[in-house]
């Protein structure tokens, strides 16, 4: 009699894929990657190791990746920018160095790799290292090439990420993509003590939001069940919405194989809204009622737009937002919290989705076809 020991299945604590288990680790994962950072009212960043003065004379942010962890640097652009009034452009890695860009002393270059090893984005921090830019590394993983070859680094702290398709080094790399930019505006003077602090206050109550979204998963997993023969799918999104359309489609690319784009909602009427037909799934991922100008009712007229033509409406909306119900098919619930801090809670129903319908379909969710952890080529 021999008991069959799989140390994988173990290590899954329960969960049918690595995939799942790093998505229910997520608050856990982010509170490690805001543990310590405040004291006294300050963002503390121990490997923060430029000058505050040079910090002080940056007059742009380029943030270099690829991948998920490019999707991370575009939500984070919205916040920096916002908090630092300095401009950030998000360029992917491997078209960053074959472009000539304009990098010099004052440009802050932001090496956002989850694996520290993708050989793209550490091309990329030699080229901008050359032109005598500082670079910041975002890693997961402590003494990896890109950190040690980077002035500074800010570690997510959120524990070894198996599964090839990134879930929670994403909400990670986001995380301490925020405690940058208040670091920046702490150390610019965009931003007082108090104002970081009540910032600060905000950010920490995320993880508890995250288990809240993760408790109330039921309705998304039962989606992906009920969507399991479905060949295309849509999403959508505004402002920090967008970046969130486009990692929800990545996401059901990697693992599920379905066709799937992410656009931004506004360019809708400009091309992609002559693809929806009827019974096309669409996402929508909608900001806050609470938010910025108009932009919550744009996307819920975006929403009436593709509904018009059909679109099956799969609606991520705050809760307490009545204004989506009449024009959705489905509504997916996330807590309150700041426009810039929602990125860290809509992308969460749509890695559920993915997981369970590439689950459903038999997929090995984990080490999906032609993918790899860490591309360490060119
Ligand atoms: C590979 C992985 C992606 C990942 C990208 C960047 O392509 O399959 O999931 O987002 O590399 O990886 P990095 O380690 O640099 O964050």
């Amino acid at each position: 009699y021999t008991i069959e020991w799989d140390a994988a299945s173990a290590q899954k604590s329960g969960y049918p894929s690595f995939m799942a288990k790093e998505i229910h680790e997520q608050a856990k994962a982010i509170s490690d990657t805001l543990l310590g950072r405040l004291e006294n009212n300050e963002i503390v960043l121990d490997e923060m190791h430029i000058d505050p003065s040079h910090l002080r004379s940056i007059d742009k942010i380029i943030v270099v990746a690829c991948g998920t962890a490019a999707n991370a640097g575009e939500v984070v652009k919205y916040a920096i920018e916002h908090w630092c009034r300095i401009p950030v452009e998000v360029e992917l890695a491997h078209e960053f160095r074959y472009r000539d860009p304009i990098v010099h002393e004052r440009t802050l270059v932001v090496a956002i790799s989850q694996s520290g090893e993708t050989m793209d984005t550490l091309m990329a921090v030699r080229y901008a290292k050359e032109q005598g830019a500082k670079v910041v590394a975002i890693c997961n993983t402590r003494g990896a090439t890109i950190p040690r070859e980077s002035d500074a680094a800010i570690y997510l702290h959120v524990g070894p990420e198996i599964a090839v398709a990134s879930t929670k080094a994403y909400l990670g790399q986001i995380a301490a993509c925020y405690l940058l930019g208040l670091f920046l505006a702490q150390v610019r003077g965009n931003l007082y003590g108090d104002e970081i602090e009540a910032i600060m206050r905000d950010l920490e109550e995320i993880p508890g939001k995250i288990q809240d979204v993760l408790d109330n998963s039921g309705q998304v997993e039962k989606l992906a069940h009920d969507m399991v023969e479905t060949t295309s799918v849509l999403f959508l999104g505004r402002h920090v919405g967008f970046p969130t359309a486009l990692e929800g489609a990545l996401k059901l690319k990697e693992i599920a194989y379905i066709h799937a784009e992410g656009f931004a909602a506004g360019e809708l009427k400009h091309g992609p809204i002559a693809l929806v037909e009827e019974g096309q799934p669409v996402f929508i991922v909608v900001p806050s009622p609470r938010g910025r100008d108009s932009l919550h009712a744009k996307v819920v007229s975006n929403i009436q737009e593709v509904r018009a033509r059909g679109a099956h409406t799969l609606v991520i909306a705050e809760e307490g937002d009545t204004d989506v119900e009449p024009y959705a098919d489905v509504v997916i619930r996330y807590p309150e919290t700041r426009t810039l801090f929602a990125p860290l809670l809509t992308i969460i129903p749509l890695q559920i989705f993915a997981c369970e319908l590439a689950t459903a379909k038999g997929l090995d969710v984990d080490q999906p076809r032609n993918l790899a952890k860490s591309v360490t080529v060119e």
